[in-house]
């Protein structure tokens, strides 16, 4: 049987820095609601003639080069994201030129926070079946363009960034155990953007009620967020024969540092192993898991052999976990 496993993986964030102090000087908020609500002290924001697909472009080029391989290994490029250059076409096709892969498969998932595991398990079921070799799955978001810089309640949760892998047939180690997917879209309207589809399209009228921003019921996600994240992972371990001891390392979404004190609790794994790096990204939805992931291996926190835990939940709603033996 094939196997399916991430070879390599790249990272980038844009340059520029804002605190939770540069709100308060623009927003009726504190530093200290910021950090106590969600742990989160700054977040990086792109720069004005930066979109989406170059960010992801970076994350790509790093990836693949850390994997070990050139454009014409790439057999399909799957970009994850909620904050796409255009409507149409899809992100991934304006990646593509950037990085070389004319002519090869490209679309987009639009799973939001899920994206990333979402696209890594389409990639395993791609590169299991024997159809490709090499699948890039890029999570890539530039969310502080997405919101409502006057919404205090949700601006100042987001932040930009993107992270990659290359899921291949070959490679030592990164070998996907297994995954669980699922979504809900009865909860659509506690996380999305109003207007700019054909449910409302846009007029000068949407453009004056601010309609075209993400729109968020934060306190109702909350609640949601850790039972779907517990239950996903009880289900995926069940399905593997583990159980939660046999997790080295949980990289989860990162949304809230409670959701994830929340989530540890329940799952029964202590904080110290789980990676949380809110603090200096923020949310970055589809690039938060890649973020996390990529700082943990270069810190050397995880090991060849440790068992990965990556769990997420977003908009759609969306919620998904895939176990990792690195
Ligand atoms: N600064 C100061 N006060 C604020 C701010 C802010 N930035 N934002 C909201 N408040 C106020 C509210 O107005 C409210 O005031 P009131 O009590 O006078 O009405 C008070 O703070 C409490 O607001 P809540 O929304 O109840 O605060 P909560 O503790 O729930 O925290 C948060 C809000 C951080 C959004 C939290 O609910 C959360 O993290 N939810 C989950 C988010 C999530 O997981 N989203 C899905 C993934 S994201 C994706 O898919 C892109």
């Amino acid at each position: 049987m094939i196997e399916a496993k991430i070879r390599g993986l790249g990272t980038y964030v844009p340059e520029r820095v804002m605190t939770n102090a540069d709100w308060e000087k623009i927003l009726d908020t504190t530093d200290e609601w910021i950090v106590q609500r969600t742990g989160i002290r700054e977040r990086h924001v792109a720069a004005p003639k930066e979109v989406t697909s170059d960010m992801g472009t970076h994350a790509a080029r790093r990836a693949m080069e850390d994997a070990g391989v050139s454009e014409e290994d790439i057999d399909l490029l799957i970009c994850a994201t909620a904050s796409p250059d255009t409507l149409l076409p899809s992100t991934a096709c304006w990646m593509q030129p950037k990085l070389g892969l004319e002519g090869k498969p490209a679309f987009d998932i639009s799973a939001a926070c899920s994206g990333f595991v979402y696209g890594i398990t389409v990639a395993d079921q791609f590169v299991k079946s024997g159809q490709y070799n090499n699948v890039l799955v890029v999570g890539a978001e530039m969310l502080t363009r997405m919101v409502d810089w006057q919404d205090r309640s949700i601006c100042v949760l987001l932040g930009d960034g993107a992270g990659a892998a290359v899921v291949s047939s070959q490679g030592e180690g990164g070998r996907i155990l297994g995954s669980r997917l699922h979504a809900d879209g009865t909860y659509g309207e506690l996380l999305w953007i109003p207007a700019g589809g054909t449910r409302m399209p846009p007029t000068l009228e949407t453009v004056e009620k601010r309609l075209h921003y993400y729109t968020m019921r934060g306190n109702e996600l909350f609640k949601i967020a850790v039972k779907s994240m517990a239950d996903v992972t009880k289900e995926l371990l069940e399905g593997l024969a583990m159980d939660s001891g046999a997790i080295d390392w949980v990289v989860p979404h990162q949304a809230n540092v409670r959701i994830l004190q929340a989530l540890a609790k329940r799952l029964r794994v202590p904080w110290e192993r789980v990676v949380v790096n809110i603090e200096r990204y923020g949310n970055t939805s589809a690039a938060s898991i890649p973020l996390a992931f990529d700082e943990a291996l270069h810190d050397d926190r995880i090991k060849r052999g440790d068992n990965i835990l990556f769990v997420s939940f977003g908009g759609g709603l969306t919620w998904s976990a895939l176990i990792v033996e690195w």
